[in-house]
């Protein structure tokens, strides 16, 4: 199994993030263009704790000193507020411990959760005191309480953490003191004493926490397993031989019944066990290795149950977020079957953690009290045997990973950071369901993905927040049909669909959004939620986006095309837009596809421009869009827009250009498909991506990405003429706006990889070249001039040893340098994949590498020659490896 084995490369990031699979959503939305509900508040900040409460139509919000109840039908209407502030005293006990008081010192309102229907249980952090009360929701007043709220609620309102009510107890999953550096993983309960975690790196170490829920196993299981609540964390691994941190998702459980053991494990979980998520692509060898958020979607039965959770790499910079689910038959599976990690000891003092193939005490370690233990007169956790508990304070950590469903994420995304994750399952007019996954970004846009026949499709990308800042919360609500998102500036609510911005039956079915059909009868794009069940019949949706099923519609006719006449010499700009990123444009004139290479023709995102107009350019113009929809294995080709270019000759008088018709030019389907565009304008589209279109294209950039020009070009004179763009833009007031920066233009950027590597060699070189000089004048120091020494004549070649030695893997601990710099691994993909193939199952025999494990590393991705030894090139762009333990 290639499944643990991580390579990390500058080429292979590269090649990941250039050939590896990801989707780009069909239509992008902009915040202006879309009438969202938002609410915030002058002067409070922070709303990144929202409760949703379907008995009382609330959407409660906790924010920085304050707890807002919204409606949640409408979250800009403010029913009630209550704030919470931090007192004087501990306001400065908290500054003398050197935190800020205008940002640390503050109470950040963490934990909403309900008691029952009159009361909600809220924690903050209360300048690094954290403290908990409850919320009367008939008065809307806090009962002044003050609890203590260590172990319940972070001290640090940046530090990560989870709660989760369950029948009244309080599990969650924080730091226990001041410095975050105690995690625990607890349980209050009003009637019980407290449980915790073990304070040990093998139960938890710096972990992350992203989430926690109740699965209600309980009721449907004939063994009398107990309820389980499960932690989602990212934590740094204990099991891997790694350069620095290697972080590592975790999936946690403990058992609802668990009261602690009798002697050992007193008051510290006896069912704590924890195992691997899986996030990879194994066939690019590429891990997901860090969880950001989990969304855990319910069936009626436990056993229908699917987790997905939202995944980036360690790595940052290759740009690529995956959501992977899990079956929670296979989780169980792992938790009541799987094998145990145990820690070794080897060569003295070091420790490895194997798989331990000894005789497991029963009953099993770390399992719930079931039928079976009750016959045996185990009734609970505290009539455990010394054996057991013993064996899971030592082993928590289970060697089976949980592995994906398919074995690989479900969606890959390139360019954005996920930061949040809400799924529901929607019965579409088929009558299958489909799960639609909600991902929100570190800049404040909603993805909305489907999963079709095992292939993710996304329909839409929203700019929910106005600002690009993280989506620190997001709910949803099937009653509502809306998502809410938290952010550190306001509350937003969506809807989850934008049907009736589809205009027309393809847009509609193109898109393939399960919640939209075509209602012929009255000619819109409907959500199916919002129409009367007799009424779904006449509604036309087709998942797989086969667009044929729409009724064929009168096409435009040349006579209805837009007369354009310019002055011989001048430019002219023929405006269209495509509405979808996944289709491209195509233009005809009298009938034939322009090409990019045709002499005058710039074909851009947003239109034609045609450079110096010469008798020869008269005639019609077209503009198509051909959009592939893959499910349906189809192209199709929509007739968008029609000119008559003509010239305006001295013979007649001038003419007003660009206002003789004013038929829409919509979307309309024309008969006879052309589905055979070869050579036409291929535009590498990204999704909102940054405004590069020419200088004199003013009509809108919307959607634009670099056009193809040609270097022969002249640039375009200054008499272009333009004209009005049609009803096609989702509104009016997207038009003309120049010279303002798109908002939108900001947070997905174009395919530029190749480039940056361009870049990155040039500035390599450039520095390398500012060393060999400065080297070779002796401005540098020791290391150098010994270099310098040794190429210059003297042969007492210390180096040349050390080269030797690093290459062929075996070199002494004292010396930290390292390879010959010719063998950067920046060009020769192939062969790198080589290298990781030849040391990827090695298990935990660690190949002897170039200093591997023993170079108290830099960070990763720092593989500029070390300034002091100028001329090697650190061992730790060698390829890194972590192996699994098979
Ligand atoms: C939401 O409430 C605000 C303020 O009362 C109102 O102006 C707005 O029209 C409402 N929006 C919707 C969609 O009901
Ligand atoms: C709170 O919001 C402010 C303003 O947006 C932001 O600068 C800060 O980082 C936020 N703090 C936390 C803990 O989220
Ligand atoms: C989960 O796995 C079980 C057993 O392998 C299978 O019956 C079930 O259909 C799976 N569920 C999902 C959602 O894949
Ligand atoms: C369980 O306890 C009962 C009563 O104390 C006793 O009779 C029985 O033998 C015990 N069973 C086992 C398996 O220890
Ligand atoms: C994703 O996050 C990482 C780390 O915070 C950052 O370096 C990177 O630029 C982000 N990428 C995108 C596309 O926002
Ligand atoms: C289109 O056809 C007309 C007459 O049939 C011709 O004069 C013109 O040059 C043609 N235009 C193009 C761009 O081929
Ligand atoms: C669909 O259109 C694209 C672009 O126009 C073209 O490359 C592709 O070959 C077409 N596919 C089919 C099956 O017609």
């Amino acid at each position: 199994m290639g499944f643990g084995v991580l390579g990390v490369f500058l080429g292979l990031l590269l090649e990941v993030s250039t050939h590896g699979p990801h989707a780009v959503p069909r239509t992008s939305w902009r915040h202006q263009d879309l009438d969202l509900m938002e609410f915030s508040e002058p002067g409070v900040f922070n709303y990144s704790t929202l409760l949703l409460s379907e008995e009382r139509d609330a959407l409660y919000v906790g924010a920085r000193e304050a707890i807002f109840q919204l409606s949640k039908k409408n979250v800009t209407v403010k029913n009630n507020k209550v704030l919470w502030t931090v007192a004087d005293k501990p306001m400065s006990m908290c500054t003398t411990k050197g935190k800020s008081k205008e940002r640390d010192c503050l109470n950040y309102i963490r934990v909403l959760q309900v008691v029952d229907d009159e009361r909600l249980y809220v924690c903050g952090t209360h300048a690094f005191q954290p403290q908990c009360d409850y919320l009367n929701l008939g008065s809307f007043s806090l009962d002044g309480r003050h609890e203590d709220g260590r172990g319940k609620c972070s001290f640090d309102p940046s530090q990560s953490f989870t709660t989760v009510m369950v029948d009244g107890e309080l599990y969650s999953g924080t730091a226990y003191n001041f410095l975050g550096s105690e995690p625990i993983i607890s349980r209050y309960s009003p009637s019980q004493s407290l449980l915790r975690t073990e304070y040990s790196t093998s139960w938890l170490n710096e972990p992350s926490f992203v989430f926690a829920d109740v699965i209600r196993e309980g009721k449907n299981r004939a063994d009398g397993e107990d309820d389980k609540i499960y932690y989602f964390f990212t934590e740094v691994s204990v099991e891997y031989e790694f350069f620095g941190k290697l972080l590592i998702p975790r999936v946690a459980r403990v058992c609802k019944g668990d009261l602690g053991g009798q002697r050992t494990l007193q008051k510290k979980w006896t069912s704590f066990l924890k195992a691997k998520l899986v996030c990879s692509m194994p066939e690019l060898n590429f891990v997901f290795n860090v969880v950001h958020d989990v969304f855990i979607l319910k069936g009626t039965d436990w056993r229908d149950t699917v987790i997905y959770g939202v995944f980036t790499s360690q790595w940052g910079n290759v740009g690529l977020s995956a959501v992977c689910a899990y079956n929670m038959t296979a989780v169980e599976e792992v938790f009541s079957k799987g094998k145990y990690m145990q820690k070794a000891t080897v060569e003295q003092s070091h420790t490895k953690w194997v798989r331990y193939n000894g005789v497991t005490p029963s009953p099993r370690p770390g399992a719930c009290i079931n039928n079976l233990m009750r016959q045996q007169n185990i009734s609970s956790s505290l009539h455990l045997p010394d054996k057991t508990l013993q064996f899971v304070k030592d082993h928590p950590l289970l060697e089976d990973p949980v592995l994906p469903i398919g074995n690989g994420p479900r969606l890959i995304t390139k360019d954005v950071n996920y930061t949040q994750i809400v799924v529901e399952r929607v019965r579409a007019l088929d009558k299958n369901i489909y799960d639609v996954i909600f991902t929100g970004t570190d800049k404040g846009v909603l993805h909305k993905s489907v999963v079709f026949e095992g292939e993710v499709h996304i329909v839409e990308e929203i700019q929910l927040l106005k600002n690009s800042e993280p989506i620190k919360n997001l709910l949803l609500s099937s009653e509502t049909h809306s998502l809410y998102a938290g952010s550190d500036s306001g509350v937003v609510q969506s809807p989850t669909a934008f049907c009736g911005r589809y205009s027309s039956c393809d847009d509609c079915v193109l898109a393939r959004d399960p919640y939209c059909a075509w209602d012929p009868h009255t000619a819109a794009c409907v959500n199916i939620f919002d129409i009367p069940s007799q009424k779904l019949r006449r509604l036309i949706q087709s998942l797989n986006g086969d667009a044929d099923v729409c009724p064929s519609v009168s096409g435009l006719s040349q006579k209805d095309y837009q007369r354009v006449t310019v002055k011989p010499g001048s430019s002219a700009e023929l405006p269209c837009l495509v509405h979808s990123n996944l289709a491209q444009v195509m233009w005809k004139s009298n009938g034939s596809v322009l090409t990019e290479a045709s002499r005058f023709h710039l074909i851009a995102e947003n239109g034609l421009l045609i450079y110096s107009v010469a008798p020869e350019d008269q005639g019609y113009y077209e503009c198509w869009s051909v959009e592939w929809a893959s499910a349906a294995g189809k192209n199709f080709s929509r007739l968008l827009a029609g000119y008559i270019l003509s010239l305006d000759l001295p013979p007649r008088p001038p003419q007003q250009a660009g206002q003789p018709t004013t038929t829409t030019l919509g979307s309309q389907e024309t008969p006879g498909t052309h589905a055979d565009a070869e050579g036409n304008a291929k535009t590498d589209r990204a999704p909102l991506t940054s405004a590069l279109a020419p200088p004199s294209f003013t009509s809108t950039a919307f959607f634009t990405s670099p056009p193809q020009t040609d270097s022969s070009l002249t640039p375009p004179p200054s008499s272009t003429i333009k004209f009005p763009p049609k009803q096609y833009l989702p509104s009016p007031d997207n038009v003309h706006n120049p010279g303002k920066q798109d908002p939108a233009a900001e947070y997905l950027q174009h395919n530029n990889s190749t480039a940056l590597l361009f870049l990155f060699l040039l500035f390599f070189l450039l520095f390398l070249a500012a060393l060999v000089y400065n080297c070779y004048m002796q401005y540098l120091p020791a290391p150098c001039l010994k270099l310098r020494a040794a190429l210059l004549g003297s042969h007492k070649s210390t180096h040349q040893q050390e080269y030797t030695a690093c290459e062929a893997g075996l070199m002494e601990t004292s010396t930290t340098d390292k390879i010959n710099m010719t063998e950067q691994p920046t060009q020769n993909g192939s062969q790198t994949t080589q290298n990781l193939r030849a040391l990827r199952d090695t298990g935990y025999e660690t190949e002897p590498e170039c200093g591997n494990g023993r170079i108290p590393s830099h960070s990763f991705g720092d593989d500029s020659p070390s300034q002091e030894k100028p001329f090697d090139v650190d061992c730790e762009s060698q390829p890194i490896q972590f192996a699994d333990a098979d």
